[in-house]
């Protein structure tokens, strides 16, 4: 009888929920992307390191780019860069030796498809032969690396870089209207082509692959690129209020996407295909002022609903007035996931018209952004996505303040994602920005991220404090 009742109690005791806990099965693990981590290689010669075929290449190499200050282009060499591109191997032994289960990276279409020529294939077949074998193998060499270690990839088809026969940035900066390749501003030519690719990637690489990511932060490239390009990030072509194409850009992202999406099912039916959105957490500059209100909202319409809206229930809205004109079932249903990635929190001061009535009737505000921590926010935009009832990741967070503040940012993020877990947001990963300092777009390395940081001569890592709190979160799986 006592036997009975000191079993029961003891199984009562082993099967309490522990309230700190993560759902089993959670994963957590950093993330990166090609153009940013691959190049600056610490003994492979730069020919064999760099890919020198693409827009931000060509973007942070341009003479004329880096001297035009409104850019705020550094023109840092690449070659100062981690080098992942020969350290793969070594990095992910890393990873695993820090109890990581998935590393999101992107694969870069640039280095796959190098050459203009692959634009005359019409389908997946006849694209293959187009493509660079030497990249092709490489990326096959590192998901090895990663399905042998345990870790799981977790891919972006397109983070922002597009190949220069895509998109020549600096002729849109210089002439947007008569550019040519203009990138995003040609939605039949870009949604034809990005999406073959995406079918390629999709056929070679879908045995190693289940979770895929069509498009980076997709109104990051619309922000920096064609409206607002500033100190915080300019994008190629970096031209400033270009209204008509920022809608055009938005629009053909939106579409590009859904296309992206067919393309890897119709490849590999049973993969997960998302998007990544950058979420930030908005909040009216002055919450009585009806005008800071209103800018809010539509600024979170443009920034996360339009795409998530048309990508779930094809709800559009066709004039980017904030309010929903149309069902487009070509768009409905393609999203696996939502990818969030999270830093920042953005103040909106609201204007009392409109500034392009005509074109872009929802943006009527002005965002202040700002890189100061604002742990909570993170909690807040996962519950935001979690409405759409998919399951989420957190694709990207971080901090630029790693080197002094890591730790506690890290931990003040992860309760808050954890908060949001206990109000019910299926959140299954959390990928931390980035896993080495990284090449900061238009930064270079002065804006540093890393769990790492690397001795500039030698690329050897350093590990910073939040590797090893990470490493504690991977091993514990709790608060
Ligand atoms: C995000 C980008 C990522 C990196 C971080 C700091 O907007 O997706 O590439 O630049 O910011």
């Amino acid at each position: 009888m006592l036997i009975t009742l000191l079993a029961s109690c003891h199984h009562e005791e082993t099967t309490t929920p522990d309230p700190d806990a993560f759902p089993e099965g959670f994963a957590w693990g950093s993330a990166t992307a090609g153009f940013q981590v691959e190049m600056g290689c610490p003994t492979w010669s730069a020919e064999d390191c760099e890919d020198r075929n693409s827009d931000w290449y060509q973007w942070v190499t341009t003479p004329s780019i880096i001297e035009t200050g409104s850019l705020y282009v550094t023109g840092e060499p690449v070659s100062d860069g981690p080098g992942m591109w020969e350290t793969f191997e070594d990095d992910v032994a890393r990873m695993r030796d820090d109890g990581h289960t998935a590393f999101r990276m992107s694969l870069e279409w640039s280095r796959l498809f190098p050459d203009g020529a692959a634009e005359q294939a019409t389908t997946v077949d006849e694209l293959v032969p187009y493509a660079n074998a030497a990249a092709v193998q490489r990326y096959h060499e590192v998901f090895d690396a990663l399905h042998q270690a345990g870790i799981r990839p977790v891919v972006t088809i397109n983070h922002y870089v597009l190949p220069l026969w895509v998109h020549d940035g600096v002729a849109c900066h210089e002439h947007l209207d008569t550019c040519s390749p203009n990138g995003w501003l040609d939605g039949e030519r870009i949604t034809r082509l990005i999406s073959l690719y995406a079918g390629f990637v999709a056929r070679e690489y879908g045995a190693d692959v289940d979770d895929w990511y069509t498009l980076n932060e997709p109104f990051a490239t619309t922000l920096s690129g064609y409206m607002l390009p500033g100190p915080d990030r300019s994008a190629p072509p970096g031209v400033s209020n270009e209204i008509e194409a920022t809608r055009d850009v938005t629009i053909h992202q939106v579409e590009a996407s859904a296309a992206m999406y067919d393309a890897v099912k119709a490849e590999d039916p049973t993969a997960t295909v998302g998007i990544v959105m950058n979420m930030t957490a908005i909040d009216p500059n002055d919450p009585n002022n009806p005008a800071d209100v209103l800018g809010a909202e539509h600024m979170d319409w443009l920034y996360h609903r339009v795409f998530l809206e048309a990508l779930t229930s094809g709800d559009w809205d066709d004039d980017l007035d904030g309010t929903i004109d149309s069902n487009r079932p070509e768009l409905a249903g393609r999203l696996d996931v939502i990818g969030v990635n999270y830093y920042n929190r953005v103040t909106v001061l609201g204007l009392p018209f409109p500034l392009y009535p005509e074109i872009l009737p929802v943006f009527d505000f002005f965002p202040e952004f700002s890189w100061e921590p604002y742990e909570e926010g993170l909690g807040r935009v996962l519950r935001e996505a979690g409405e759409y009832g998919l399951p989420v990741w957190v694709t990207e967070n971080g901090t630029p303040y790693v080197e002094e503040d890591g730790v506690p940012i890290l931990e003040g993020h992860v309760a808050s994602m954890h908060e949001a877990i206990d109000a019910g947001v299926d959140v299954r990963g959390y990928l931390y920005w980035s896993w080495v300092d990284n090449y900061e777009w238009n930064h270079g390395l002065d804006l540093r991220f890393g769990l790492y940081t690397f001795d500039p001569a030698t690329k050897e890592r350093i590990e910073r404090p939040a590797a090893a709190r990470l490493r504690q979160y991977a091993a514990e799986n709790r608060l």
